[in-house]
């Protein structure tokens, strides 16, 4: 792990690195110690130079531009540490109490030098204003008017999901947020309840989500990095994460971010709200057994989404093609799915969703409802 470590000091600016040793150095002590619910889900509890919840290696403009100032930052602190540490420890050698020597001489006594005093007070000054005109910088370039063809996305924070609502495209999702490739994004940022916050680490810094009156928000802006060649055709998911202690199920709050290029993310928003097709006699059984659950989920173009009020559940259009359930908790396949029905609490501790004490046929038919997708292949 060292030498990996080594080649990496190598190829990367010191201030990365510098964090990347702190990261090193704690991840050795927790990585085995992975609950189950994170083996389940398919996340890596590794952490790494370019793994899923490393900050180290950013892809958006957000993204470097924070770890820009961040360098900055370290440079500076590592200047001062040996400015401070080289003369402390040649202090403690040279001065120390020799063999002969009385311990009770006071040293030598500096009061009221006017060039000494002038020093420690505009040196730090200096240093400060290096941080803090780069810092000033990235926050008025954060709070930039949007260019006008931005994608809008509001972003929800509940109690333990996350909703993300696209208002030019009428589209509203959970816990799997598609975005276009090379595409400017505005954030849109609020919470349904408590305070949350939201968090793509390969993307940037973390907004809070707070509950505030409807059409309050705090916004983040980036441009969306490019697909991977090799993901042209998928895109790529990145892993997000609430980081606001927000209750029981905090850490199992998290999303993906399912980054594809236009012409994928266009097909997905046209299918979006597509009616769900009911082949199948489970489906058609699963169809009956989710008028039970309209009274808090929506399933677009079906009679659930005529039901008026804000919902409390995750809106369910297009389950299917999402790759995880229970906010990234587990992969979405159909015994996890029905697991969850089963007993929500039992994955999520403190789950809004009773235990319905369905039948193990109703919940394999509700769960081939709701997984079937028209939108699978985009
Ligand atoms: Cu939401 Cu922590």
């Amino acid at each position: 792990m060292f030498r990996s470590y080594l080649r990496q000091l190598a190829a990367r600016p010191v201030a990365s690195s510098y964090t990347s040793l702190l990261v090193l150095l704690s991840s050795s002590a927790f990585a085995d110690a992975a609950p189950k619910h994170f083996e389940d889900s398919g996340y890596s509890m590794n952490i790494g130079f370019d793994t899923p919840m490393s900050t180290i290696a950013g892809l958006t403009d957000w993204a470097k531009e924070i770890n820009h100032v961040y360098g900055i930052t370290a440079w500076i602190t590592a200047a001062i540490f040996f400015v401070v540490a080289i003369p402390v420890i040649v202090a403690i050698y040279k001065f120390r109490v020799k063999p002969g020597d009385s311990d009770d001489i006071p040293p030598k006594q500096v009061h009221g030098n006017v060039l000494l005093e002038l020093t420690w007070t505009i040196g730090p000054v200096i240093l400060l204003l290096f941080i803090a005109v780069p810092t000033w910088q990235v926050i008025f370039r954060q709070y930039r008017e949007p260019a006008k063809d931005a994608l809008i996305v509001e972003v929800v924070g509940h109690q333990w999901w996350w909703e993300f609502r696209y208002p030019s495209l009428g589209i509203t999702t959970a816990n799997e947020l598609y975005l276009p490739e090379n595409k400017e994004v505005l954030f849109q940022i609020s919470s349904a309840d408590v305070i949350h916050s939201f968090w793509i680490p390969q993307f940037g810094g973390k907004v809070d989500a707070l509950p505030r009156p409807k059409g309050e928000f705090n916004t983040m802006i980036m441009v969306t990095p490019p697909v991977p060649d090799a993901n042209k055709v998928g895109g790529l998911l990145y892993q997000g994460q609430c980081v606001e202690l927000c209750g029981l199920s905090h850490a199992l709050m998290r999303f993906n971010v399912s980054l594809r290029t236009q012409d994928e993310f266009d097909r997905w928003a046209k299918a979006y709200n597509n009616a769900p097709v009911v082949a199948t006699e489970a489906q058609r059984k699963g169809e009956q057994v989710f008028n039970q659950c309209m009274g808090c989920h929506t399933i677009s173009g079906t009679v659930s989404a005529t039901v008026p009020g804000d919902k409390i559940g995750p809106n369910l259009t297009n389950f299917g093609s999402r790759s995880y359930l229970g906010a990234g908790t587990r992969r979405n396949t159909s015994e996890n799915l029905a697991e969850w029905i089963d007993n929500p609490e039992a994955i999520k501790p403190g789950s809004l969703m009773p235990k319905l004490g369905l039948s193990k046929e109703d919940i394999a038919a509700v769960s081939a409802y709701i997984r079937q997708s028209t939108a699978k292949s985009f």
